[in-house]
């Protein structure tokens, strides 16, 4: 994992089915968590400075990244953060909808991070509706880079990711991710091209697995709600039998 020195402190969370997907396969179930999730997300985002997301799932309805309301103001403030958290999504061709819901409140602001890139016209049409439009990496974002510029420039010291699972997957490969915390949900959606909390290019071999180790665990109705540390310790190297095969 990444020193985290001069990054903010990441937290990923999901909502998971049982069966481990975040959507289904046609993208048309979106959301399926109870009431009382939706107010753990809106807490959790009440303990950061600012709340990530890939351009896929800002392209999403619904998806407005807002802080909540008065409640979760306040709240903040007793807890001595800014009112608002900072709103950053991820592009690296700039494919982000200048229509998505995210930009339709100037507040809290929105700062989207491209590649160098980008395609020139899509960047500036982008430039119109966010914050702020930062270019960081060639083809990629350089996401380490994107977040020291969040510590540095924007004062992140603690950062909620909140999917989906490609740019989930590019945080772990990074080694940029220090919590997860999932929400099991008590559905089934099967499919074999619905996503997961981590998509993209994945790991080859199992020593490069990210490791957790499961910190807290809470049930409430028919849900699990799960933190997991990112483990620090040097993954086990060589042939493993799997346990589960045998
Ligand atoms: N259950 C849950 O808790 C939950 C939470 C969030 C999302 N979701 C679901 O997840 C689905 C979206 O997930 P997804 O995996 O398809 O997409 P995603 O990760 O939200 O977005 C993928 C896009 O983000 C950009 N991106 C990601 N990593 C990047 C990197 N390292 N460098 C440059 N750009 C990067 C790229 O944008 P460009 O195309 O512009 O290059 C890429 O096409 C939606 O259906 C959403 O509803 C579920």
């Amino acid at each position: 994992m990444e020193a985290r020195r001069h990054r903010p402190f990441v937290l990923i969370n999901m909502a998971i089915t049982a069966d481990g997907k975040i959507a289904s396969a046609n993208r048309a179930i979106e959301t399926f968590s109870s009431d009382r999730d939706q107010l753990h997300l809106l807490d959790l985002r009440a303990t950061a400075d600012a709340v990530l997301c890939g351009a896929k799932t800002g392209n999403s309805s619904g998806v407005t990244l807002g802080v909540g309301g008065a409640r979760f103001r306040r709240l903040r403030l007793s807890r001595g953060l800014a009112e608002t958290h900072l709103r950053v999504l991820v592009s690296g061709q700039a494919r982000l909808h200048e229509d998505a819901e995210v930009f339709r409140n100037p507040s809290p602001a929105v700062i989207v991070f491209v590649a160098r890139t980008a395609p020139i016209r899509r960047v500036r049409r982008l430039r119109k509706v966010a914050s702020g439009v930062i270019a960081m990496g060639e083809r990629r974002v350089d996401l380490a880079a994107a977040l020291r510029w969040l510590w540095r420039f924007r004062g992140v010291k603690r950062l909620v990711c909140e999917g989906g699972g490609e740019l989930n997957d590019a945080m772990f490969r990074a080694g940029l991710v220090d919590e997860v915390h999932l929400t099991l949900c008590p559905k089934l959606l099967g499919g074999r091209e619905a996503p997961t909390i981590a998509d993209g290019m994945g790991v080859p071999a199992l020593a490069m697995a990210t490791r957790l180790e499961l910190i807290r665990t809470r049930r409430a109705g028919d849900e699990l709600f799960l933190t997991y540390r990112v483990s620090r310790r040097a993954a086990v190297r060589g042939p493993r039998r799997n346990a589960r095969a045998s």
